[in-house]
This record gives C-alpha cells, sequence and structure tokens, in this order.
C-alpha cells in the first residue's frame, strides 16, 4: 500500500555542511575464502591470465576505476587461524594448511603479506590487516607488525629485506581480531576488552608509521557489547567494527536466493538493509557517552547481502550473483554510511570478488562487473566532499505493516562546489518525482547517471552490459532549484555546478 502523493520535495540547504565523508566508506574487503583471493584477484605469475606479480590486470583497472580507497585482508574468519609466517619466503616451502571455515580446501599460502602490500601499492589504497588474535600469540602479531613497518635493522626487517622487501611499508589501519563473540573465540565482551588492551599494547608505530587500531565490534545489534568495548578499552582504540549482513528471510538456515525472488522478497530486503539506519544510530549513541568527541570511529568492515549459495556452487565458497537488487542494497547503505560520517569512518563490503555481494566475478579468463561495482563507480564522487544537511519528503512503501520510504538518498559537496546527490528508487514499479530546493545554491547545470533495470536484471559472462550505468537527463532546472523523475528500480546519480 502506498501513501498518495503526487510530488516528493528534497530539500539541500548548501550551509549546512557537516563531516567530511572519509573516503574509506567506499572500503572493500577481501578474504581467502572461495575464489576471492585466488582465481578472483591472484592467479599467480605463470598464469596466461594477464597480470602483474600474479596479480590479474583486469580486475587491477576495474578497481582502480572506481579509486578503491581501503582493502581490508587476510579475514574473516580466516584472518583467526591465520599464521603470517606462513605466508613469506619460498613459495614451493610453504605450508598447505586446511581452510578450515570456509570449505575445508587447501590452502598453499601462495598469497601472503609481501603480495598483499603489492596489491595495496599497486592500486595505491591503504592497507587494512587484520590480526589473529583468538588463534595466534601476543608475539606473532607483534612480529607481523615489525616485519611489515619497523623502518630500522632488526632479524625481522633482514628477512623481509630476504624475501625481496628492504623498505618497510605503511599500514594504516589494523584489526586485533574478527568476531571474537563468535568464530573467533567465542569470547564475551569483558573477556575480550582485556584480551584486546593486551594485544593492542604490541601494534607499534614504528618511525612514521602510524597504525589505526580497530577492535572487534558487535555483532550487528548487540549493543552491550560496544558499551563494554567502549568503558573497558575505549582509551586504547581508534575505532571498533561492526558487521551486519542482509538476509532476505532474516533467517541464517534459509536465506533465500540469489536470483530467484519475487517483490515480496525485494521489499523484505531492501527493509533489512535499511535496519543498518538503526544499527549505526543506536551504536553511534553508546559510543557518544564514552566518546563525546568523537574521536573513535565505528568501523562497519563487513556488510552486504549474503543469500543461500548459488545452485551448483561448492557452499563453503559463498558464490552469489547480483542483481538491481543488491545495487539497490549497496545505494543504501552507502547512504546511509555518508550520512553518519561524523561517526563512521571506514566501511567494507564484503567482498571483492566471487564472495558474496561481489563487486567483481570471474570465471578463469573473463570478468564481468556486478550492479553493486556500478554503484561505487556512481557514488565515488563523494569521496572526501562535505555531507550536506538535506530533508526528504517522500510516499512510503508498506512492507509487512511498516513503512519503508520510497526514496533514499545523501548529498554532498566538493571542495570545488560540485554537489553529488546519489538517489535510490526502492519502489520495484512506480516512479518518483521530485521536486528539489537548493538553498544558498545557484545551480547551472546537472550531468546525470542512472543504473536501471528489472529487479532480477543481472551480469553474466554471455551479457556483461545487461546492467550498466547510462546517462540521464529526466530533470529540469527551476527557479527553486531542480525537479527530475527517478524511474522505479533505480540508482541515480546526479551532480551540480554552479
Ligand atoms: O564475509 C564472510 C564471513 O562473514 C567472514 O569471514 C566473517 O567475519 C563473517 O562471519
Amino acid at each position: 500500500m502506498k501513501v498518495g502523493r503526487k510530488m516528493m520535495n528534497l530539500t539541500i540547504n548548501t550551509q549546512i555542511r557537516k563531516d567530511r565523508i572519509n573516503p574509506e566508506i567506499y572500503g572493500h574487503f577481501a578474504e581467502h575464502l572461495g575464489r576471492c583471493i585466488y582465481e578472483g584477484i591472484f592467479v599467480g605469475e605463470e598464469s596466461d591470465i594477464p597480470n602483474v606479480d600474479g596479480i590479474r590486470l583486469d580486475v587491477l583497472d576495474a578497481l582502480k576505476k572506481i579509486r578503491i580507497p581501503v582493502l581490508r585482508w587476510p579475514g574473516g574468519c580466516f584472518a583467526e587461524e591465520y599464521n603470517w609466517r606462513s605466508g613469506i619466503g619460498d613459495r614451493s616451502k610453504r605450508p598447505q594448511r586446511i581452510n578450515v571455515h570456509w570449505g575445508g580446501v587447501i590452502e598453499d599460502n601462495s598469497f601472503g603479506t609481501h603480495d598483499f602490500m603489492r596489491l595495496c601499492e599497486l592500486l595505491d589504497c591503504k592497507a587494512y590487516i587484520n590480526g589473529n588474535m583468538s588463534g595466534g600469540t601476543v608475539r606473532e602479531m607483534s612480529d607481523w607488525v615489525e616485519y611489515l613497518t619497523f623502518d630500522g635493522y632488526s632479524t625481522l626487517t633482514a628477512l623481509r629485506e630476504e624475501n625481496g622487501r628492504k623498505n618497510p611499508w605503511k599500514v594504516e589501519y589494523f584489526g586485533v581480531g574478527n568476531e571474537n563473540w563468535g568464530a573467533g573465540g567465542n569470547m564475551r565482551p569483558e573477556y575480550y576488552a582485556d584480551e584486546y588492551r593486551k594485544y593492542q599494547t604490541v601494534v607499534r608505530n614504528y618511525g612514521d608509521n602510524q597504525i589505526y587500531k580497530v577492535a572487534c565490534g558487535p555483532n550487528s545489534d548487540d549493543y552491550y557489547w560496544t558499551d563494554v568495548i567502549m568503558k573497558n578499552a575505549g582509551h586504547c582504540l581508534d575505532g571498533i567494527s561492526l558487521h551486519y549482513y542482509t538476509l532476505p528471510t532474516g533467517s541464517w538456515d534459509s536465506k533465500g536466493s540469489d536470483l530467484e525472488f519475487d517483490e515480496k522478497e525485494w521489499y523484505s530486503t531492501l527493509k533489512r538493509t535499511l535496519y543498518m539506519e538503526e544499527l549505526v544510530t543506536r551504536h553511534s549513541e553508546i559510543m557518544n557517552r564514552h566518546d563525546p568527541e568523537k574521536r573513535v570511529g565505528l568501523i562497519v568492515d563487513e556488510w552486504g547481502t549474503w543469500y543461500d549459495p548459488h545452485p551448483g556452487t561448492n557452499p563453503g565458497f559463498l558464490y552469489q550473483q547480483n542483481t538491481m537488487r543488491d545495487a539497490l542494497v549497496a545505494g543504501i547503505n552507502l547512504n546511509i554510511f555518508n550520512q553518519h560520517c561524523d561517526r563512521v569512518h571506514m566501511a567494507n563490503i564484503a567482498q571483492t570478488a566471487n564472495v558474496l555481494q561481489s563487486i567483481i566475478l570471474t570465471d578463469k579468463e573473463k570478468m564481468i562487473l556486478t550492479p553493486t561495482y556500478h554503484v561505487f563507480d556512481l557514488y565515488k564522487h563523494h569521496m572526501d566532499g562535505a555531507l550536506l544537511g538535506t530533508s526528504l519528503v517522500c510516499d512510503n512503501i508498506e512492507v509487512d505493516g511498516s513503512a519503508i520510504p520510497q526514496i533514499h538518498h545523501s548529498a554532498s559537496i566538493s571542495d570545488n562546489g560540485i554537489i553529488t546527490i546519489t538517489i535510490c528508487n526502492l519502489s520495484h514499479d512506480k516512479k518518483a518525482d521530485l521536486s528539489s530546493a537548493l538553498l544558498n545554491y545557484d545551480v547551472s547545470k546537472i550531468s546525470g547517471k542512472i543504473l536501471s533495470n528489472e529487479m532480477n536484471a543481472h551480469n553474466t559472462f554471455d551479457e556483461p552490459q545487461n546492467v550498466a550505468p547510462s546517462e540521464f537527463s529526466d530533470f529540469s532546472i527551476n527557479e527553486d532549484g531542480f525537479s527530475a523523475s527517478i524511474p522505479p528500480c533505480s540508482v541515480v546519480l546526479l551532480r551540480l555546478e554552479k
């Protein structure tokens, strides 16, 4: 049921400039899981697939185009099983280990620290390394940080040089544990906070390298966890993570299909993804009590859709296709993170290639970009902008007895005065006529792009361009600002100039 209203209104006040949108909100996450690292990113130097130092060129180019700001690695759950020493030195001598969380396959450790740091260098992005807290020792974590970043002579830096790298790397972010309330040790928050305090002590700043330390935060709505960590360890952390996945049904036993869904499941998915707003708001409120200056960031380092495994694939590999529904999920979440950029300092969609809500899918030498990739491409103009104060009046859509908005948006302004507005139309079949009042801004030029298609539409290796952005021109400038007609099931980018 819809509440009838003909015109929806968006007011944008360019004098209300809020916090800076940290580029890291547009971050990514690549785990040793299924075909994400191996095949999706790393194919090895001997591969026929064009590569540099074993890293796929097509994937590098795609990631550079969206200006990926930060990459999290090596997990996830994998991080809590990982010993960094397994991934350095002569590849033929590296330990073969069982990837216990993800399909029980053999991990040959051919992609390790040097390869990840090379990947970040090639992408010109920041490194976010996740350390092992429940399965590794304090000494291991200490050694890894020294190996990576110490700028003097030590046995470890000599080993680094022997392995081909003389100079220290820059490591901007370091996670101390992953999901320690679950697979990472099944800890209580009080216990984790104490362990965190111990482990973080060895995450040292060597030379001019400054590490932003991220503590394991809550599983979705575990507000008690956030409270305890902020209270007991808030003084020695820079960020606290939040993990929340969008499951169409809300049930881990039967999550729903990636491609086979109807209108009902379209809306239940969008409703569940909008729940991120409440999570970010409520965790921020708790953080505000302990940290009113907002020094500590909320780091949403795992988010995105999670469906039942794509038919015919290894269930432990978490491969799923990606439709316009995923595009809307991405657009909504990124709008939410923009709107909370005072607290959300970084977010990392799960995951980069071939796993969960991927931006890239590969099949041997072939690579395709998903609808989610295209949303990152449209939204990249928000990076480093100042969030603008806006207010929206729009129709609601009734979903299971509650209302969700038909339109979801965010707006920012860059240093050179260009306004970026991103708008999602959540209705699968109704356009939205939007009038926009621009306060303190005389717009003279608007350009637009749109991603729109049927709700189940997706790209395949045979039809890689089925869902792709195109020019959008269904708008006009008027004396108040502008009006635009936003097609159903779409994500729209508008760029305004004086
Ligand atoms: O992204 C897949 C998995 O989801 C990660 O390894 C883990 O942290 C989370 O449970």
